[in-house]
């Protein structure tokens, strides 16, 4: 848990796709609601991955919205998670030398989600959309799990709300049906460790500031 960070520069290396067989072998132990067990995982490899990376930059140059199956972050920022976010992508572009004003090379990179990273294997996560959202809770105790069991095999993982931006992109070439809903993509592959990118690490709070203890 302490060791796992997200990584956004990979090797040219391929991952087996039976590596990612025992990945999911073991994630599925997750717990979840009346072992409802709700997720389900699209394997992409380089194809589709190209397909629907195409399409996302397609719609995003025509100016067409973004229109998520749910919102992940709030339409207002306030503290002290306003704080936390701007300090997030701080650390992103300085690690980058990225500067404030350079809004077309932060552009540049927040594009490389849509190509998961250039990782060699892609994960989609969904669920059905008829499920609540304790299913969402369940669903991110399994994406959990596939990040740390990821690094049993060495291999990193960046989890991707951005690729739930677009979700019919995401079902159109998947083939999947409108009653699934997009929870959020996965770039996994062998780290690149000399990229920039991957050398910083995000600030945690005490656990004193989100405790409270009763006798
Ligand atoms: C569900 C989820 C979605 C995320 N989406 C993105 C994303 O779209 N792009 C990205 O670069 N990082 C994304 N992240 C990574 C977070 O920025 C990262 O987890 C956070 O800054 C803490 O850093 P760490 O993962 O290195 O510990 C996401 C994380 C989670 C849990």
């Amino acid at each position: 848990m302490r060791e796992r960070q997200s990584v956004r520069a990979f090797l040219d290396k391929p991952v087996p796709l039976d590596t990612i067989d025992k990945i999911l072998e073991a994630a599925r132990f997750a717990p979840s609601g009346v072992n409802t067990q709700p997720w389900q995982v699209a394997i992409v490899g380089p194809l589709h991955r190209e397909k629907i990376s195409t399409a996302i930059i397609d719609a995003k140059n025509n100016g067409i919205e973004e229109n998520p199956d749910y919102h992940y972050y709030p339409e207002e920022w306030v503290e002290p998670f306003k704080n936390r976010r701007k300090a997030c992508g701080l650390a992103l572009y300085s690690a980058l030398n990225i500067k404030k004003d350079e809004t077309e090379k932060r552009k540049v990179q927040w594009y490389r989600n849509y190509y998961f990273f250039y990782a060699p294997i892609a994960l989609i996560f969904y669920l059905d959309a008829r499920l609540c959202k304790g299913s969402w809770m369940d669903m991110g105790m399994f994406i959990q799990n596939v990040m740390l069991a990821a690094r049993f095999y060495h291999l990193e993982t960046c989890p991707q709300a951005a690729l739930a931006e677009y979700p019919d992109i995401v079902r159109k070439h998947l083939n999947l049906p409108q009653s699934m809903h997009i929870v959020c993509g996965m770039a996994i592959g062998y780290a690149d460790w000399t990229h920039p990118v991957n050398q910083y690490r995000t600030h945690r709070e005490p656990v004193s500031s989100f405790t409270v203890q009763y006798d």
